[in-house]
């Protein structure tokens, strides 16, 4: 539908921007502006600005701006057109009649008087009669204009359809049927969905007849064929497209269903997952599965997974912002909406090869978005769990650490383009240097994300001035390591020798070749065998260790030990805080390179962990 300009402008003459602003941000007024925290990017103090007077809103924190129309479709993600129909039903402002777009919507019913149905297939009536015993989503529907002109008519006279109304009608209908078999029922239950989750998602199940929708739907074939819900065989016979399989409905950014996935009972069928066909109202190139459900529930913080349990076990879990494409590879258009409603992203990917490979090409895809303040996350799941599985059988706790620690772009792809690359030497680093020019060239040519990745390359590589190159090659990783704390750790072990259990776990972490490494694994062999009586069991350990006879001595001289120590509880206390802060050290070391992405998570995981045990320390 082609809308003139005048009409346009007649209708943004109408508007009030502050107060259709005001609907959403708190806004206040500030001299001749009003201002309120920007809707399209997180912040605590307000630099959204609205003028009143130029009918024209601007952030100066995320650069958005625009006018009423721009406003609708940014915040709510929705199109021109549909922006469009909602304001000039506000202003009373008529839009030029377009008979085409209408058709799209509709479709011919035929007066073939509903069947009989057997008795596995509810009647088309109590289908339609069917309300959703619970939609805590329909309550918004009715704060937000709806259109209801969308909604679905009970039965429809004048033989006209509209493609909304029937969708709605049949989702009913699975939900329906969801309540006629049992092993449906007990599918969902095996995955672990309650029953409230199950009806919020308006979860439902497609029985095995292979013309169920027909004998329900018998005057709306045509619409059903619109939307592929129908389709014909080679043979001309009509079949059901989704048959024996749950049925997860697909809204629309507004609520609408628009399409269906259906998901088959066992992991024997496949294909697993069958979804319904784009169609004139089902564009899954613009759609996210659980966006609506997401913005509804008032999410913030979006995470892209890959498939519909994932959504739906977030979101039973209560996260809210996780969103899935609708069995497609995500493109821009999808970043784009989710970035628009909150600049930071975090995009999920399975451990495996397939998942890395899907991580390159998104990452391909969302670096020309990243414009200033966007900033993009990557977490990759451990090795064989997708989101669903990962909170079922590791918690939401271990969830969300994973998801809180997952890498920043750029760490993530230090980690990516030096796999399988050795750094250490010149060719390696220009080659990754090189890799990395290629991918920088698709940033926003404007933004500052080019100088600091590069930046933070040059550093992680050893071309720049303030560090020395890391290495995947463990001696080395000590190499910023204090060495004033090495010695004192080492001194604290020899003088004290039974301080060892507090640095156990830090062993794990020290390269042998290291003069702390050799202690700690001399203790780790006596450890058992040491003599009760203090002095003599720090001979022992000096007896013990002769091969770094010279090295330990000199320690013991200059670190002073023998009299800094003036109690056993002094000791202990010392021992734990440096045994913590060099875990510490050496992790941070470890994380610059780490052998794989899967160790780059777990690596985060423990630090933070760490972090936890020295932030208590400190308050002891
Ligand atoms: P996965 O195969 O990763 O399955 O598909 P999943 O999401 O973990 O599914 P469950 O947990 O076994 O039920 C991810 C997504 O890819 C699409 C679907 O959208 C699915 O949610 N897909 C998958 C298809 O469209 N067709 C298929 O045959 C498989
Ligand atoms: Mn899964």
């Amino acid at each position: 539908m082609a809308i003139p300009q005048q009409t346009i402008d007649h209708i943004l003459d109408r508007v009030d921007l502050v107060e259709l602003i005001g609907q959403r941000v708190k806004l206040k007024k500030t001299g001749r502006t009003y201002s309120g925290c920007c809707p399209f990017h997180q912040e605590k103090s307000p630099s959204f600005h609205v003028y009143q007077d130029k009918q024209y809103y601007h952030c100066f924190g995320c650069q958005a701006n625009g006018n009423a129309i721009r406003f609708l479709m940014d915040i709510d993600s929705r199109n021109f057109i549909d922006v469009m129909k909602d304001l000039s039903s506000q202003t009373g402002i008529e839009l030029p009649k377009d008979n085409t777009d209408q058709k799209k919507l509709s479709y011919k019913k035929t007066n073939t008087p509903t069947q009989t149905t057997p008795s596995s297939i509810n009647t088309k009536e109590e289908s339609l009669t069917f309300q959703p015993e619970h939609d805590p989503f329909a309550i918004f529907s009715e704060q937000e204009n709806f259109d209801h002109s969308d909604l679905p008519i009970a039965q429809n006279i004048d033989q006209e359809g509209n493609l909304y109304d029937l969708l709605e009608n049949v989702a009913q209908f699975y939900q329906q049927q969801l309540k006629h078999s049992t092993t449906a029922q007990q599918y969902f239950k095996q995955r672990g969905l309650s029953q409230t989750t199950i009806n919020d998602w308006r979860l439902g199940y497609a029985p095995e007849d292979w013309q169920h929708l027909d004998k329900a739907f018998a005057s709306d074939i045509e619409g059903l064929k619109k939307v592929g819900l129908i389709r014909t065989s080679d043979n001309g016979r009509d079949f059901n497209l989704l048959r024996e399989r749950v049925i997860f409905p697909i809204r629309d950014p507004k609520g609408r269903i628009v399409g269906f996935g259906g998901r088959a009972l066992n992991n024997e069928i496949k294909p697993k997952y069958i979804n319904s066909p784009d169609s004139d109202i089902f564009h899954k190139n613009q759609l996210l599965y659980g966006l609506y459900e997401g913005t509804k529930n008032k999410a913030k913080d979006w995470l892209m997974v890959e498939g519909y349990m994932d959504v739906i076990a977030l979101s039973q879990a209560g996260i809210h912002g996780g969103v899935a494409t609708l069995g497609t590879a995500s493109n821009t258009e999808h970043l784009n909406v989710l970035f628009k409603r909150n600049p930071r992203l975090t995009i999920a990917f399975d451990g495996d090869q397939a998942g890395q490979k899907a991580a390159r090409r998104t990452l391909e895809i969302a670096l020309p978005l990243l414009e200033d303040g966007r900033e993009l996350k990557f977490f990759i799941l451990p090795n064989d769990h997708d989101p669903d599985s990962l909170i079922q059988r590791e918690g939401l706790e271990h969830f969300k650490s994973l998801w809180q620690t997952a890498p920043l772009l750029s760490d993530f792809l230090f980690a990516l383009l030096t796999q399988g690359e050795n750094i250490t030497h010149p060719e390696g680093k220009s080659h990754v240097m090189g890799e990395l020019k290629n991918l920088t060239n698709m940033l926003p040519p404007k933004g500052s994300y080019r100088y600091l990745l590069a930046q933070s390359f040059r550093e992680k590589l050893g071309l720049g001035r303030r560090f020395t190159p890391q290495n995947n090659n463990d001696a080395s990783l000590s190499f910023n390591i204090q060495t004033k704390d090495k010695d004192f750790a080492i001194a604290l072990l020899i003088s004290q020798p039974f301080l060892y259990k507090e640095f156990e776990q830090l062993r794990a972490y020290v390269p042998q070749e290291d003069l702390l490494g050799y202690v700690l694994s001399t203790l780790d062999k006596i450890f058992d065998h040491l003599p009760e009586d203090p002095d003599a069991a720090v001979y022992y350990v000096l007896g013990a260790t002769t091969a770094a006879q010279i090295e330990v001595t000199t320690i013991l001289k200059t670190t002073n030990i023998f009299n800094l120590i003036e109690s056993p509880e002094k000791a202990l206390n010392l021992a734990k805080e440096y045994s913590l802060s060099l875990q510490e050290d050496y992790l941070k070391e470890k994380m610059k390179k780490p052998s794989s992405l899967a160790e780059s998570q777990h690596l985060r995981l423990k630090l933070n962990e760490l972090t936890k045990q020295i932030s208590l320390k400190l308050l002891q």
